[in-house]
Formats: C-alpha cells, sequence, structure tokens
C-alpha cells in the first residue's frame, strides 16, 4: 500500500553545488503545488540529527533560483555514519511526523540514504547535485553545467596572460576522483594535455608532446590536471618535473579550487534542478522510495539509487583522442 505523504524533509548534503537552491525551490513549490507540508533541515544530515530545520514554503523560497550555495547549508557529517547518529535523526523525524526526505548531494550522501534507508522505514529519493558529475543514473548532476563554465572562463584568463608571456601553465581543476570537469573545460578551453583520474597517460608522454609543441610553434602552453590525476602528482609536482626536463618553459601553475563551486547557476542547471525537483516529490506521491532522478535523453527518470553509488559514470574517452587531434 502506498504511504500516505504529508510532510516532507528535504536536506543539502556533502560539497555544495550551484543550482542547490533552485532544486529547494522546486521542492518547496512543488509541496506547495500539491498541499503537502515541507521543512528543510540545515547542515545535511547533522541537521537532522540536532533538529535544526526550518519551513519551506512557496514565498520562503522566492529569489533564490539564480542564488549559488544552498540556502540550507551543507555539511559531511561524521555523527551520520554512527548508528546513534542516525537514531538520533530518525527520532526526530518521527517527533514531528516527517513521511518522506529529499536527499540533494554527491554518492556521499546517497550512500547514507542507502544506510538509513535499510535501518528505518522512511521513503527517500535522492536529487544528485555535485559540481563532479559522477554519479550513475544521469547524464548530468546539478551543477556540473555552471562549474564548467566557471573553469573555462577562469582558463580562457590564464592564456591570455599565458600568451603574452610564452609561458606554460598547469592548472589544477576539481575531481578527486573524477575527470569529467577535467576532460571536457579542457577540450572546451583548447588544453595542449588533459590530465585525469581515470587514465594514467604517462611522464614521458607529457614531455614529449610538450617538446612538440614547442617545435610546432606553439607560444604558450595550457595543461589542466584533475585534483585527482592518476599519474599521482599534484600540480606543483608535475610543473617542478617539466621545469627540470624542459628548460625551455617557463612555467607556472594555479589552482582553480573552490571558485569552481561558487556562482549563480547557469539556465540548464536552473532548468535541471528545477525538474528534478518536481520530479523527486510527485515520485514520493507517487509511492516510490529509495530511487534517484536522474536525466537520461532528455527524459527525468527515475532509478535505482544502490545501483548508482555501485556503479560508475564513466567519461567519454572519445573526448581524450579529440583533445590530441585539436592541440596539434
Ligand atoms: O564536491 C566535490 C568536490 O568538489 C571534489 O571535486 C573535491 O575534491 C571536493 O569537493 C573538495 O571538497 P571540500 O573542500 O569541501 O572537502
Amino acid at each position: 500500500m502506498r504511504p500516505t505523504i504529508k510532510k516532507i524533509a528535504v536536506i543539502t548534503s556533502g560539497g555544495d553545488a550551484p543550482g542547490m537552491n533552485a532544486a529547494l525551490r522546486a521542492v518547496a513549490r512543488s509541496c506547495a503545488y500539491y498541499k503537502i507540508e515541507c521543512i528543510g533541515f540545515y547542515r545535511g544530515y547533522q541537521g537532522m540529527i540536532e533538529g535544526d530545520y526550518t519551513e519551506l514554503t512557496a514565498r520562503s523560497v522566492k529569489n533564490i533560483i539564480g542564488k549559488g550555495g544552498t540556502i540550507l547549508k551543507s555539511a559531511r557529517s561524521d555523527e551520520f555514519r554512527t548508528k546513534e547518529g542516525r537514531k538520533k535523526a530518525y527520532d526526530n523525524l518521527k517527533k514531528i511526523n516527517v513521511d518522506g526526505l529529499i536527499l540533494i548531494g554527491g554518492d556521499g550522501t546517497f550512500a547514507g540514504g542507502v544506510t538509513f534507508g535499510k535501518e528505518y522505514k522512511i521513503p527517500f529519493i535522492g536529487i544528485p547535485g555535485t559540481i563532479d558529475n559522477d554519479i550513475a543514473g544521469t547524464n548530468f548532476t546539478i551543477g556540473y553545467d555552471t562549474a564548467l563554465n566557471t573553469v573555462v572562463e577562469s582558463i580562457d584568463k590564464i592564456r591570455d596572460t599565458a600568451s603574452s608571456h610564452n609561458r606554460l601553465f598547469f592548472i589544477e581543476v576539481m575531481g578527486r576522483d573524477a575527470g569529467f570537469i577535467a576532460l571536457n573545460a579542457g577540450v572546451g578551453a583548447g588544453a595542449e594535455e588533459i590530465l585525469l583520474p581515470e587514465e594514467d597517460l604517462g611522464l614521458d608522454r607529457l614531455l614529449e608532446s610538450l617538446q612538440k609543441s614547442k617545435q610546432r610553434g606553439k607560444s604558450s602552453s595550457i595543461v589542466v590536471v584533475s585534483e585527482g590525476d592518476k599519474i599521482g602528482k599534484n600540480v606543483f609536482e608535475l610543473a617542478e618535473y617539466v621545469n627540470e626536463n624542459l628548460p625551455e618553459y617557463e612555467v607556472r601553475v594555479s589552482v582553480l579550487g573552490h571558485m569552481q563551486r561558487g556562482g549563480s547557476p547557469s539556465c540548464f542547471d536552473r532548468v535541471l534542478a528545477s525538474r528534478m525537483g518536481v520530479k523527486a516529490v510527485e515520485s514520493l506521491l507517487e509511492g516510490k522510495a529509495d530511487v534517484m532522478v536522474g536525466l537520461v535523453k532528455d527524459k527525468i527518470i527515475t532509478s535505482s539509487i544502490e545501483e548508482a553509488i555501485k556503479s560508475s559514470h564513466s567519461i567519454n574517452k572519445e573526448l581524450l583522442r579529440i583533445s590530441d587531434i585539436l592541440s596539434v
């Protein structure tokens, strides 16, 4: 039998991503439309444990669709990893009669939801929100498109100065375990080389490619490096290695860091978040549980969240080939 959903709680958890607010707005407004109550816990699972929440009404989410960050704040809760922490969270949900949960975040957030869902009978729906785009079950996560645009804009600026001074830049972008940002922003910004967590292209190949660039008359070069690249050297170590082996290059390093997670969401992310937020609420009302919403072939679908965190969303290796051809 379908559970009757009268009250939904939503959280934003893990690394924040532009578009999380647009998703919160969509969840709150869908609840208002279907005449159910909506509350938001602050700081992800930690707010559930502490009973720290606010009511989300259609009006309380006004003018947030274009705001970066998350009005509910975000955190990675160590306490929620413990049985006692999860029990506290469940007791708080029951105390205020929450019938269903919407979890906006990445794989860590989803893994927490799966554990919680096995221990306590409370249906939840996941909305993928992370700049890393590393969630199976969706072609795009909320925040990824905005982050890509931020990175491309930054690399364009670095290219200006690299070109004026005939320099080689190593640019570190986010992606501890996933190279989506590095690969797509690298191709979008015309980088000479792209180093990823998924592929070890080797240091010899890097030197060879940079040597060729010089011989072909390139005045500046950009190497985009994922923070978790597989060669196993960080961006400063890579720069030093090239400095020692190719003295003809003047090398500089730029770490883009957390600016990649901020800023007003792109139109793509706002629309994606709006569609996913509505679908999440409607899925709970239809009696679905423990699934995530995702964008696949331009349709918003639901799929098993447990499967999504077990499998990986793989990078498009064809883009590496394209990057090689175009950096000739
Ligand atoms: O949200 C994912 C991510 O952006 C990763 O790419 C990065 O490694 C990580 O967050 C850093 O997050 P924090 O500084 O919040 O721990």
